[in-house]
């Protein structure tokens, strides 16, 4: 397995673009399901998890076609024509690797009547149940069993329009239940429905593939079904996690670090904590530049939130921030039960956390030394890499098959500001 190296102490500053989000790239990819014409998506990041989905879906006989990125995106180029599918089964093998690849469900059901869909299962940051797409299945008139481990969803007629209140707010489901209703028969009101960027831009391509769709990014969304959907081209969001990342590592070594080509107002909240935080922030169009020049940092309390609160993907990366802040933060992790497996690996640094139910204390230390740590998932490992670049020392990251998961090219960035990052290859 590859290992990732970090000397740390180094003064970083630079220009960083922001690639194209995972978390909008993936519910668009499965959107394409709904049509016969070509989806044709730019600024694509390369991630493992965008390979992982498209297996699932030419394994469903959907094509699938990568190309050059436009001149002025980061990513690539994907055409997805799912004209003709051979099967509405998605394999245990393939679901079990990433929770996304469930959401294949809504657009299979509602497009061809049947969808046999493996359950995702949990993961290492918590149980993740799937209660909330069946209920919001059913209520639109679907039969839902689950048999071996499987989804089996049935709606020979099509599906029906609805009003249907969520208990909690599910991205997830929200992207089910929002494709879903596309293709239903009649008006679907989703209400309690998650306002993340992106179910905007889902909803925004979805328009363009001629669904009719009113209320995306607010908490209530009206959906009006329609008979048929076609192709459309569309541009992957830019990812605020992504940029969030690189920003409180601008924080955590000084900067300045100038993030270009991403929507500043999706990162408003972590912006916001930041300068709380001690760090100078300036926007401007697409570009943000955070820097703290003089100072401490300052030790900040954050709860994590459904959008547009504190978000949950980056709740690690700031916990590492914070262990060298001047003092003592509280971190408390609302979305997911058992976000904190990095709360040992960075105690390798020579951080000092305590871990009480759903919220860490973060006593700030004046220094962190390197350490050989292991990542636990996709975002701990953003959070050890931002550890290892303040730590004096040479860095060890293992398991860095989690960060390719969802960070395009992340030695690259760091290097170009002046990290020392390297990865060794297994
Ligand atoms: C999305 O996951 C993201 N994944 C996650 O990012 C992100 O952390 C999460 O939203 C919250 O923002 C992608 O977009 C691919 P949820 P999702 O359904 O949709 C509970 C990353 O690192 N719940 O909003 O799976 C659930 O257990 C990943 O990129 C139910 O109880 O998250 C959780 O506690 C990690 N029943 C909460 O809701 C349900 O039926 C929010 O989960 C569905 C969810």
């Amino acid at each position: 397995m590859d290992t990732l190296h970090i000397k740390g102490g180094k003064p970083l500053s630079g220009v960083i673009p922001i690639s194209g989000a995972k978390n909008a790239a993936l519910p668009l990819m499965t959107a394409a399901l709904l049509t016969e014409g070509d989806v044709l998506l730019d600024n694509v990041p390369r991630l493992t998890d965008v390979r992982t989905l498209i297996r699932l879906l030419t394994e469903l006989g959907c094509e699938a076609e990568f190309s050059e990125g436009s001149a002025d995106s980061f990513g690539q180029g994907l055409r997805l024509n799912a004209a003709n599918i051979t099967s509405t089964t998605a394999p245990y093998e393939l679901v079990s690797q990433m929770r996304a690849s469930f959401w294949v469900l809504g657009p299979l059901l509602t497009r061809f009547g049947e969808a046999r869909v493996s359950l995702p299962g949990g993961c290492a940051i918590g149980a993740r149940p799937v209660d909330i797409y069946i209920k919001g299945l059913e209520a639109m008139g679907a039969s839902i069993e689950i048999v071996d481990g499987y989804v089996h969803a049935t709606a020979r007629n099509g599906l029906k329009g609805t009003h249907f209140r969520s208990s909690l707010v599910s991205v997830g489901a929200t992207h089910t239940l929002m494709m879903a209703a596309t293709l239903a028969e009649g008006e679907t009101v989703l209400e309690n429905a998650a306002r993340e960027p992106e179910v905007g831009d889902l909803a925004a391509c979805l328009t363009a593939m001629g669904a009719r769709i009113e209320g995306a990014g607010t908490d209530t969304i009206r959906i009006t079904g329609v008979k048929k959907l076609g192709g459309a081209n569309h541009r992957v969001l830019a990812d605020r996690i992504e940029a969030g990342t690189f920003a409180i590592a601008a924080a955590m070594t000084g900067g300045p670090i100038t993030l270009t080509g991403l929507v500043p107002e999706t990162i408003d909240a972590t912006l916001s904590v930041l300068r709380a935080a001690g760090a100078r922030v300036d926007v401007s169009g697409d570009r943000v530049t955070v820097e703290r020049t003089a100072g401490p940092i300052r030790a900040v309390d954050v709860v994590t939130e459904v959008y547009p609160g504190f978000p949950t993907d980056l709740q690690a990366q700031f916990m590492s921030l914070m262990t060298l802040a001047d003092g003592e933060s509280e971190i408390v992790e609302r979305i997911f039960e058992n976000r904190f497996m990095h709360v040992q690996e960075l105690a390798r640094f020579g951080a000092n956390i305590s871990l009480h139910g759903d919220m860490a204390l973060v006593h700030g230390v004046k220094r962190l030394t390197a350490a050989p740590v292991m990542a636990s998932d996709l975002r701990a490992s953003a959070a050890l890499i931002i550890a290892a670049l303040a730590a004096e020392g040479e860095t060890i990251v293992n398991r860095v098959y989690h960060l390719d998961r969802g960070f395009e090219r992340i030695e690259e960035k760091l290097r170009a500001c002046g990290a020392e990052i390297w990865r060794e290859k297994a």
